[in-house]
């Protein structure tokens, strides 16, 4: 008996501590942009912040942003200007400190504005250095008008490897400032959309 119930006991701490069941561990990862706003004034919080921080509500997830180390105009013209150059020439802008390691996430919620039909270039200095490969990532964007548009199938044409999830969510940016309520609700939609146990 004393070496059957010894036998358990081995196999029991052999599944604990191989991880199998650990618990699915997710992370928040969004850039945003302050100042000047194509239809919400100047704004001290970006849309696309308020959106991740309702996501990371929910779910519990880690966050972080993805912040350019050469900070962007905050005037939306020249915004504007310097995002659609950045496009043009497939740039990687340099961000600030280290990208968060993948390797302890499942998940990846990962959020943007729509820049001119893309997601901004710095998001992709993010997602070249981060080891995305078999990592499942869940688009969500702020627009005006385009909602998620082509931004997660280029996303996808240039992660091939990562399992980025083409049912983004989508929210106005004028709702995502604005509107709390309906921005919990578009939320925990997705959520239940995407089978992810939310609040
Ligand atoms: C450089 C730039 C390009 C944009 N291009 C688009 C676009 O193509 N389609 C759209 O619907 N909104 C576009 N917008 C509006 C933003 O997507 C929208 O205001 C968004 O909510 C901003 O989010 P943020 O505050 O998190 O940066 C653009 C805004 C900027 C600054």
């Amino acid at each position: 008996m004393k070496f059957y119930k010894g036998i358990i006991a081995m196999i029991t701490t052999a599944i604990l501590s191989s991880g199998a069941f650990a618990a699915e561990k997710s992370i928040v990862i969004y850039f945003s942009h302050t100042g000047e706003n194509y239809s919400v004034g100047v704004i001290k919080e970006g849309n696309t912040a308020k959106v991740a921080k309702e996501i990371a509500r929910q779910t519990g997830a880690s966050i972080w942003e993805i912040k350019e180390a050469e900070a962007y105009p905050v005037k939306y013209d020249e915004c504007i200007n310097r995002a659609k150059k950045e496009l043009q020439a497939k740039a990687r802008p340099a961000f600030v400190g280290t990208a968060p390691d993948l390797a302890a996430y499942d998940t990846i919620y990962l959020g943007y504005p729509n820049w001119w039909g893309s997601a901004p270039m710095v998001v992709y200095s993010f997602l070249d250095k981060a080891k995305a490969d078999g990592k499942r990532i869940l688009p969500f964007c702020t627009h005006e008008g385009s909602g998620l548009g082509s931004t997660a199938s280029k996303l996808a044409k240039a992660y091939p490897n990562a399992k980025i999830e083409q049912k983004g969510l989508a929210i106005r940016g004028a709702t995502a400032q604005k509107d709390a309520k309906t921005v919990q609700q578009n939320v925990a939609e997705w959520l239940k959309s995407l089978g992810i146990k939310g609040e």
